[in-house]
């Protein structure tokens, strides 16, 4: 078994056999100083070909960046002038005594070793298993799991359970654009990827199931920004017979477990007000409460809560929820939806904002079916769409559904921020290009005809 680079710091004296890929190799007259680099980061090593036997002297010359390597030899201590303070093992060489050359490399496309010299995106992402090995990279998928990892251990430490929810779904109008996959059995229907688990995790808490939660995935065939990828992920939480102070409370708690995963000692902020007043004051619904925006590790949380239910969508001359269709209406404004005075309506929803972006959001759901379907009337549904999109909702809803209430978190931009990363692109192992597309893999593809034959589908000519 290959010791970790890391842990040579804690091996000065002993024989290690060490493998990775080489980060830098530096070529003196006789000798050469490899920086041999792992998961774990990178360490050097010293090649003396006095030192080494037979077959490594003659490989001595072949190495290259990139290049996979064992090593065998032996841990030194640096002398004081040789310590080098920006490495985590520059405390340490080895001396090799021999070496294996596991794999060869092609020169790759753009330099591995150096941050400044990256490559443009569409490079970055066709070659994303070589842009992944930036210690950048590297390092955000880490923090990324480390925040996965807290969570998961948050949820199962308050006896929440942990439920999948199908991704060939239903297509149902919830704010975005579906994605629509071809049914080979039903030609002509569609099953439909989800937004969010919503609905599921409604009719979980119909199921008597109580407090769920889900590290799921969503997609949305939207426009792509920095903060909007078509497919990321979501922390999903739902819960039976609570309030929403109740979720409130659980997720800051969620906060609370992130921030002491990956930045402990650090103190944060976490502040709440309305959305009137935070429009008032700031006009915008995420106003970004630090006190510095330069200091790369303040973290300002804000609630933001009492959202209006709906608003009037302009390009299509209706009303939309600001939410969704399934948000509580506050008691005290009940009597306007009877009225059809919409607009002052508060709903019991409440997005999570952290230094400007909206980072999470939820809400207390309809629980009672009639004013479920009058919401879905208001929003301009017919009997019989209501019927054909949500007549799966309403049913359960007739046989004993508890009050319940929830909240989404968007992995990805927590994560990104936590990283100090502009865009969420740069904490996914996988992310699409700005306009949709997958640069490694290229897709989307063309498919064969036999496909499309078997789907009943046929293609426009363009
Ligand atoms: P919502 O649509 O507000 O709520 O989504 C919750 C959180 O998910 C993140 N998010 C995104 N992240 C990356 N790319 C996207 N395209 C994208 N869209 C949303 C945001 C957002 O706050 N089912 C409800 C939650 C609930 O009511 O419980 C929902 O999906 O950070």
């Amino acid at each position: 078994m290959k010791v970790n680079n890391i842990e040579t710091v804690n091996k000065i004296g002993e024989n290690v056999v060490l493998k990775g890929w080489v980060n830098t190799v530096r070529k003196m007259s006789k000798m050469a100083f490899v920086d041999l680099r792992d998961r774990s980061g990178i360490v050097q090593v010293v090649l003396i070909p006095s030192e080494l036997d037979e077959a490594s002297q003659a490989l001595m010359t072949e190495i290259k960046p990139e290049y996979v390597l064992e090593i065998s030899g032996i841990v030194n201590k640096r002398g004081e002038k040789q310590i080098n303070p920006d490495m985590a093992t520059g405390t340490v060489e080895v001396l090799a005594k021999s070496i294996k050359i596991l794999n060869q490399a092609e020169t790759p496309p753009f330099e591995i070793d150096n941050e400044e010299h990256q490559a443009n995106e569409e490079l970055r992402l066709k070659y994303r298993y070589l842009d992944l090995r930036h210690a950048r990279m590297a390092n955000n998928i880490k923090v990324r799991h480390a925040v996965i990892r807290a969570m998961r251990e948050f949820f199962y430490g308050q006896d929440f359970l942990e439920i999948e929810t199908p991704f060939l779904s239903k297509s149902t109008p919830e704010g975005a654009r579906d994605f629509l996959v071809p049914s080979r059995n039903y030609n002509g229907k569609f099953y439909a990827l989800p937004q969010s688990p919503q609905q599921y995790k409604q009719m979980l808490m119909v199921a008597g199931m109580e407090k769920y939660f889900q590290i799921v995935r969503c997609f949305r065939d939207e426009d792509q920004r920095g903060d909007r990828q078509a497919e990321f992920t979501q922390l999903d939480v739902e819960m039976s017979f609570v309030e929403q102070n109740d979720i409130i409370a659980l997720a800051e708690k969620i906060v609370a477990a992130v921030m002491q995963a990956v930045k402990p000692g650090i103190k944060y902020s976490l502040t709440s007000m309305t959305y009137a007043e935070a429009m008032a004051k700031y006009n915008s619904d995420k106003p970004d409460m630090r006190q510095d925006k330069n200091d790369p590790n303040e973290y300002a949380f804000l609630w933001v809560t009492d959202f209006p239910m709906f608003e009037y969508k302009e390009g299509d001359k209706r009303w939309g929820a600001v939410h969704h269709p399934f948000t509580a209406l506050n008691p005290e404004d009940l009597h306007l939806l009877e009225k059809k005075e919409l607009e002052p309506i508060r709903a019991w929803q409440y997005d999570l904002v952290l230094n400007g972006n909206e980072i999470g959001g939820g809400s207390i759901r309809t629980h009672d079916p009639k004013i479920l379907h009058k919401v879905f009337e208001v929003l301009g549904h017919s009997d019989k769409e209501i019927q054909g999109k949500f007549g799966h909702l309403l049913e359960a809803f007739k046989y004993g559904v508890p009050p319940h209430g929830g909240i989404a978190f968007g992995l990805d931009r927590f994560v990104a921020i936590l990283c100090g990363e502009t865009s969420i692109r740069e904490v996914m192992a996988f992310p699409k290009t700005s306009d949709n597309r997958d640069p490694l893999m290229d897709s989307p593809s063309e498919v064969d005809q036999e496909q499309l034959n078997e789907l009943g589908i046929s293609l426009k000519k363009k």
